[in-house]
């Protein structure tokens, strides 16, 4: 597994970092198997798993049942878990305990909290002052979505982009190891990836940050809303569709089960 001291490396030796979301056993074991460098369990699982229109309704023990399967199918990779929406907003000790149930229960190495308000700051000095390694989250924060008025490209305009720069210096002051950087101009990501020490991970940030993200669903067509910034390797939602329609009918036409698949078949003659 590489550990934070690789991670830092390299970003030093400008080494790109992958990542991509993870909360399953099997997708998680996929990832491990190809060399992904880190798996996150966003809580993106809220949209793409549970079927929801926004992140909001995720819950710390979701969180943990989800990254306890995916520590399961990777057990030599980094794992970063999200903490969800109002699991870091009330105090310290509620933000630190739920950040030790995600790493203790869930298996995970790391955990990631959305804002750089002054409040958010303090939730990540806490968690960090408990050895517990953190990653920030700037820009596109989906858990703000109402705050936000929706999903859209955050730091157009000089002055945000100073103040998510500022915001940015502000979490690696915390403690934070890592920020990840969602749907800002590829500018503003490029001057916080010179400007920080720790590491940046884009998406829809361009192609200057450490490294890359992806939602698993997004890459392979498993998901309802396709943004620009994403790639889909695959379009497996068809492929799936297509095998579907063949097994309906084969089991209409009484073409499967075949012999090969009967536990002791009845011979022709029975
Ligand atoms: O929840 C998630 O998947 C995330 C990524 C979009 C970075 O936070």
């Amino acid at each position: 597994m590489l550990g934070l001291q690789e991670l830092i490396a390299k970003k030093r030796k400008s080494e790109r970092i992958s990542m991509i979301t993870a909360y399953d056993y099997y997708t998680a074991k996929m990832g491990e198997q190809s060399g992904i460098d880190i798996i996150l369990v966003g809580d993106s699982l809220g949209m793409v798993v549970k079927g929801d229109n926004n992140t909001l309704g995720v819950s710390v023990d979701e969180i943990v049942y989800h990254t306890k399967g995916a520590r399961k199918g990777a057990p030599g990779t980094f794992i970063i878990s999200d903490l969800p929406f109002m699991s870091f907003h009330l105090n310290v000790e509620q933000t630190k305990s739920n950040a030790a149930r995600l790493v203790v229960e869930g298996g995970a190495n790391a955990v990631k909290l959305e804002g750089g308000s002054p409040a958010r700051l303090e939730m990540i000095k806490g968690i960090a002052d408990c050895e517990i390694p953190v990653v920030g989250h700037l820009g596109l924060t989906p858990q703000s979505v109402y705050k936000l008025g929706g999903y859209r490209v955050q730091a157009k305009e000089q002055e945000a982009a100073d103040s998510l720069l500022k915001q940015a210096k502000e979490i690696e002051k915390a403690g934070a190891f890592m920020i990840v950087l969602e749907a800002v101009p590829e500018k503003v990501a490029r001057q916080v990836t010179e400007e920080l020490g720790i590491i940046t991970i884009g998406i829809g940030a361009g192609r200057f940050t450490d490294g890359q993200v992806l939602v698993f669903h997004d890459m392979f067509g498993l998901s309802d809303f396709q943004p620009k910034f994403v790639k889909c390797y695959e379009n497996l939602s068809e492929i799936i569709r297509e095998n579907l329609r063949e097994y309906i009918k084969d089991v209409k036409d009484k073409r499967f089960p075949e012999k090969k698949h009967i536990y002791y078949p009845l011979t022709d003659t029975e």
